[in-house]
């Protein structure tokens, strides 16, 4: 066995001695070093020596397995560096910084934030866990009305309380803010909403609006109008042009659907507009007099208008995006064209 310890140090420091690259370094350790390399082969063998001879051999073998590590290790970190050296290319560029920026859907927000803010708009917020009053029954939302639905809406389970909800809309803040604040108001509710909706090219569970309200004494059609073309002028393109259809809301008596002449195609038919030359943008209409008074405005002296929109979707027919998953994947190809 002392024979076979001997003559395996002499193939070991033969092998060490060759090693002149990584690869060598590794080949020794393959044939040498691993569970069924030649040094774990002799500590097996250890088994059959008599038990006079263990302490000696033991200690030969041991001897040798401490001195193969020490030079394996040597030359491993020797060869490690001279790999790593040859792997940097100096003739590369250098890659510079990685700077940061604002989430397209943020910078959008922002936009349209300051477009209303310089036609006096305010700003205003309210959480984004409603109760019924406020995310439907103030809205004059009829108990049965499908919107109601678990389909649409994301109940919160409570032990207190049993008319809590995800907020579906920020009409919502309309609500908390006719109920806080005497006429006139005149302010934009940015904010995240939630919808019960399978998540698609089309749809996420969870988005952004922006909603507006403007109540005043003989507040009209015509303020309604003109509010939403100079935004659109301002948002979209100067020459921006609208087109209303009438449309229903609980809330709103008119109501109407807006679109704009396809901002690409300019009307002619594109795909952005699917061949139809316009683009649907936002819902509005006249502050239904039932919700003024539920909020505690009278709408004998008061009237005014309210708009919303999906920020996602602007942002989509702005980019030519055409999933808006796109928008959350958070992929560095995509935010860094913002
Ligand atoms: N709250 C409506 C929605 O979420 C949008 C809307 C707001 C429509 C105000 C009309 C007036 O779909």
């Amino acid at each position: 066995m002392l024979d076979k310890i001997s003559s395996l140090r002499i193939t070991i420091d033969a092998d060490l001695a060759g090693i002149n690259s990584r690869d060598g370094v590794e080949s020794f350790r393959l044939t040498h070093l691993v569970r069924k390399g030649t040094l774990q082969a002799l500590v097996d063998a250890l088994r059959d020596v008599p038990k006079e001879e263990k302490p000696l051999v033991g200690k030969a073998l041991n001897d040798l397995r401490k001195h193969t590590d020490a030079e394996f290790e040597r030359l491993s970190e020797q060869y490690a560096s001279v790999a790593d050296v040859k792997s940097i290319d100096v003739t590369l560029p250098p890659r510079g910084p990685l700077p940061g920026s604002i989430h397209p859907i943020t910078q959008t927000l922002e936009r349209i934030v300051d477009i209303f803010r310089s036609m006096g708009f305010s700003v205003a917020e309210g959480p984004d866990v409603e109760d019924d009053a406020h995310n439907f029954g103030k809205l004059n939302f009829a108990v049965d009305h499908p919107a109601r639905d678990m389909q649409d809406t994301f109940f919160v389970d409570s032990k207190e309380r049993n008319d809590l909800l995800l907020r579906t809309h920020t009409s919502s803040v309309q609500v908390r803010l006719m109920q806080s604040t005497k006429p006139p108001i005149r302010s934009i509710m940015p904010g995240r909403v939630y919808r019960n909706e399978a998540v698609s090219a089309r749809a996420l569970a969870e988005f952004h609006q922006v909603e507006g309200l403007y109540i005043d004494k003989g507040v009209s059609m015509a303020d309604l109008k003109g509010t939403i073309l100079a935004f659109a002028q301002a948002f979209y393109a100067a020459d921006a042009e609208l087109r209303f259809r009438t449309s229903y809301f609980p809330f709103t008596e008119p109501s109407a659907e807006v679109d704009m002449r396809c901002f690409l195609c300019k009307g002619a038919g594109c795909r952005v507009c699917k061949h139809t030359g316009w683009l649907e943008i936002l819902g509005c209409g006249m502050v239904h007099p039932k919700v003024l008074e539920n909020c505690g405005i009278d709408p004998e002296v008061y009237s005014g208008f309210a708009f919303g929109f999906g920020v996602e979707r602007v942002l989509m027919m702005l980019t030519g995006i055409d999933d808006i998953r796109k928008l959350y994947d958070n992929d560095l190809r995509v935010l860094r064209q913002f």
